[in-house]
């Protein structure tokens, strides 16, 4: 557990991190003057309009608007979580990370880590080289996997003994522990042993392609079937999917992700050139398995069997989509044919009678009615009063939004009742369009990016008199914290200071803020006149307003006076 990741914590990060290195190790660059450059890994561009700035430590796209700090660039290039980001750049720094307070330390993952690795290393040499290798090789021929793809997810083999890694990778009782700990090793009264045996082996990579743990297939028709590692302190199952760090080494930008349920459908789905099928590991999908997805592709396809339980996982699994359906991003079921799974099914039809399934996949609305539908009669009063409020009840755990509006719309439809408050037309909605830059920014917008622009200049704002901050207006108190922070740490950059608003409610102000387009207009050289001027301007208000309480005052104390020779009389 990583304990709370503190502004002074997150201000070192970024000031031992170098963004050119970050970036550069991901994208590559072109040295432009003071900056570096690029074609945008955000959007599609042919000239590079994508510019990584040395100074500020902040990259920022002149095409598509995005920009950041180097802990936002792995959160949107490497599709990490903050946490995850955060990690990553202060392994690089060689920082160590603030320990949780409270729980107890766990013990620490990094030797964890490395065992699985090197536990995958075993198992891809044995299948190389084992004499129960050539077993192992027929049986992935029979079911029709390429060599390539055996690489590319890291197949192995554990061969039938009971001691392969106790032996090979057990020397010490610390290994033995941790071989334990990881799961590889399995114990009964006080004996320990391999827990795969004779199994082909899937190693399960988590999304920065560590192997966390392993799934393995029985050879023949044994059981189980599959066996997985149990839950450890580097692999909690509701939170990790098979294929997902492959998949985002194959695609940058996979057109959608599709849930699949076993391994052997993920991987002959990529054998396929379907490189976007993940499986979630033996459970559900939980709701962290879907904000992942979600994070990863702008499209999200469920995919379950056409049977009876097919079905019903699949209203389970949209029940746990619904509080994260916001309607931005489509959300669609694909129920296959009945005795088929992804991994039969592509290797009859190929890609594109596959990928012809995926776009006619159902969307999430319409399986929703279609399953709610089937267990309530709509002839009936009772049936749609049962329809109504079955669906009522799965619309209150979405979030707010015209999406849910539109659902809520569509049950009224179906069941003849009236939609809640009534508008005349629905309103289209305005699209989110860019506004023209600049002209929309007040003074105490301006004050803010020039300052986020560059963080020194908090020293004009220093020298000026400190009346604007008695101003009562939405950005005063941003201003002054930023001048504040920006004043206390001299050398701080552009991303230091604006990471110090995440995760609180100025963070999304912060970020367009800290858009360098947005003060392109203004010279470089005459901005620090810019916000001395609007400080000075600021100033002026509180002046006057001072001087119109100063006014009311003396009006107000002659009207007590009056009043209290009234009450004297
Ligand atoms: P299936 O039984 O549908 O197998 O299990 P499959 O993936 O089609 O496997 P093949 O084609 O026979 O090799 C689907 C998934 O459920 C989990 C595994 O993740 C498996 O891939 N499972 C299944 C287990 O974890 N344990 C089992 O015993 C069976
Ligand atoms: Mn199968």
């Amino acid at each position: 557990m990583v304990g709370r990741i503190t502004p002074e914590f997150k201000a070192q990060l970024l000031d031992r991190t170098d963004i050119v290195e970050v970036v550069g190790l991901r994208v590559p660059l072109k040295k432009t003057g003071a900056e570096f450059a690029a074609c945008c890994p955000f959007h599609n561009e042919k000239t590079p309009s994508f510019t990584v700035s040395p100074g500020k430590q902040f990259y920022h796209c002149f095409g598509c608007g995005a920009h950041g700090n180097a802990i936002d660039f792995l959160v949107e290039f490497d599709r990490l979580s903050f946490p995850e980001a955060v990690e990553e750049l202060a392994q690089r720094a060689g920082m160590p990370l603030p320990e949780a307070d409270g729980a107890p330390q766990g013990p620490d993952p990094k030797p964890l880590y490395e065992l699985l690795a090197r536990a995958a290393e075993h198992y891809q040499r044995a299948l190389r080289e084992h004499p129960e290798r050539e077993a192992a090789v027929a049986y992935l021929k029979r079911r029709g996997l390429s060599g390539e793809v055996v690489t590319r997810y890291g197949l192995g083999l554990a061969p039938s003994g009971w001691g392969f890694l106790l032996e090979g990778l057990g020397k010490t009782a610390e290994q033995r522990e941790r071989l334990l700990t990881t799961g590889l090793l399995s114990e009964r009264d006080g004996r320990r042993y391999d827990r795969f045996r004779g199994r082909v082996m899937f190693p399960i990579r988590d999304r920065r392609g560590r192997v966390v743990g392993f799934g393995g297939r029985v050879l023949d028709d044994g059981e189980p079937k599959y066996l997985n590692s149990p839950e450890t302190p580097v692999f909690v199952k509701g939170r990790e999917l098979y294929g997902l760090y492959e998949s985002q080494q194959a695609l940058r930008r996979p057109p959608r992700l599709l849930l699949v349920e076993g391994y052997m459908d993920v991987i002959a789905l990529a054998q396929f050139g379907i490189d976007y099928a993940v499986a979630a590991l033996g459970t559900a999908a939980t709701p962290e398995h879907i904000k992942r997805l979600l994070r990863g592709a702008p499209e999200l396809v469920f995919c379950f069997d056409g049977d009876n339980a097919g079905r019903a996982a699949a209203w389970k699994a949209l029940k746990t989509a619904l509080p994260l359906a916001t309607g931005q991003q489509p959300m669609r079921f694909l129920f296959l044919p009945e005795g088929e799974d992804p991994d039969t099914l592509v290797r009859k039809e190929g890609k594109d009678a596959f990928e012809a399934r995926l776009a006619e996949a159902k969307l999430l609305s319409v399986f929703l009615f279609e399953h709610a539908a089937g267990r309530h009669s709509s002839a009936t009063p009772e049936g749609r009063a049962g329809l109504t409020d079955e669906v009522q009840g799965l619309l209150g755990t979405m979030p707010a939004g015209s999406y849910r509006e539109q659902l809520a719309a569509e049950l009224a439809r179906r069941t003849g009742r009236p939609a809640g408050p009534r508008r005349a037309a629905p309103r289209p909605r305005t699209p989110a369009r860019a506004q023209p830059r600049t002209a929309a920014m007040t003074p105490l917008r301006r004050a803010i990016a020039l300052l986020l622009d560059a963080p020194e200049r908090a020293a004009l704002v220093a020298e000026q008199p400190a009346d604007w901050r008695e101003l009562s207006r939405p950005g005063i108190r941003l201003l002054a914290e930023m001048v504040d922070i920006a004043s206390a740490y001299p050398s701080i950059t552009t991303a230091g200071l604006a990471e110090r608003w995440r995760g609180t409610e100025d963070e999304h102000a912060v970020r367009k803020l800290s858009d360098a387009g947005l003060i392109a207009l203004i010279p470089e050289d005459g901005r620090g006149a810019e916000l001395i001027g609007i400080i000075g301007r600021l100033n002026q208000e509180v002046a006057a307003q001072r001087r119109a309480a100063e006014i009311e005052r003396r009006w107000r104390a002659r009207n007590a006076d009056a009043d209290d020779g009234g009450a004297a009389e």
